[in-house]
């Protein structure tokens, strides 16, 4: 093979049926410390450094939407000391990679609750979402103090609010418009939800948004998760057969 023919072999998407929207719970972080005798924050750190391999993977597997479930609603419910190494990172993580994100042309928007949030995290995160506003490679979503029920719950209200003030009658309500009220609005539905350390449930993560998503669970901790995992991911998602409730298989984007 000539030198121009692997070149163009190694930038194109590798596989034929890669999904445009991967979303991942990245679990273990926890477990992966303890089993090196390692504080949890240590292994949250190295889940840091996973998550910055795998967004330049998946940039190169030619995925459009990454979303990363990165702190939950319920995570609150963690040691105080824990929600500050977490909270410390994404500090961290954005202030040290949001310059590189934003020349590899990925566009960052957040889901999930602000209010209530620290101001310099909130600040933070509407940097990183004006600055990359226009990108166009890739859309990396960061669902940060980010729970499904909340999202939902979240709609309703605002919906609810409309109908109270005479701006909206109730029978406009219906599945297509409660999904533009939700964080999420304008992103394409999840096509493969991966959860890492062979926990198989969803937790509170994109449940309206993952009624038809493919799951793949993963027995690796979360630190030890990388591209090539990520390709495995994808190859099986592959092999699957969307049908999307009716009998045909379909493609999801
Ligand atoms: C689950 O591991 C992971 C989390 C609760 C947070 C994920 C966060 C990161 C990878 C780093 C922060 C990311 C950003 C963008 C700042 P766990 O602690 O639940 O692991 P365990 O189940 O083994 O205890």
């Amino acid at each position: 093979m000539s030198t121009t023919e692997t070149a163009a072999l190694a930038q194109a998407p590798a596989h034929a049926d890669v999904p445009r929207h991967v979303a991942i719970i990245m679990d273990g972080n926890g477990r992966w410390a303890a089993a090196r005798g390692l504080p949890r924050g240590e292994g949250h750190r190295r889940g840091v450094e996973a998550l910055r391999k795998v967004v330049r993977g998946a940039g190169e597997l030619g995925i459009a939407y990454l979303t990363i479930f990165s702190f939950s609603s319920e995570n609150w419910s963690r040691p105080v000391e824990e929600i500050g190494d977490l909270f410390g990172l994404l500090r961290r993580f954005i202030r040290n990679d949001l310059a590189e994100l934003h020349r590899d042309g990925v566009r960052v928007r957040v889901v999930g609750e602000r209010e209530g949030l620290e101001s310099d995290i909130v600040a933070l995160l509407n940097e990183a979402e004006d600055l990359t506003r226009d990108n166009t490679r890739m859309t990396l979503v960061v669902a940060f103090n980010y729970g499904s029920r909340q999202e939902i719950a979240r709609a309703a209200q605002r919906l609810a609010q409309e109908v109270a003030d005479g701006r909206r009658d109730a029978s406009t309500i219906n599945a297509d418009l409660l999904e533009t009220y939700l964080d999420t609005s304008g992103i394409p539905d999840p096509d493969l939800i991966i959860r890492t350390s062979g926990e198989q449930r969803l937790s509170n993560f994109l449940m309206w948004q993952a009624a038809y998503s493919e799951f793949v669970f993963v027995p690796l901790h979360w630190p030890d998760f990388d591209k090539a995992a990520l390709e495995r991911a994808v190859d099986e998602y592959a092999r699957r057969e969307r049908r999307f409730g009716g009998l045909a298989a379909k493609t999801g984007s």
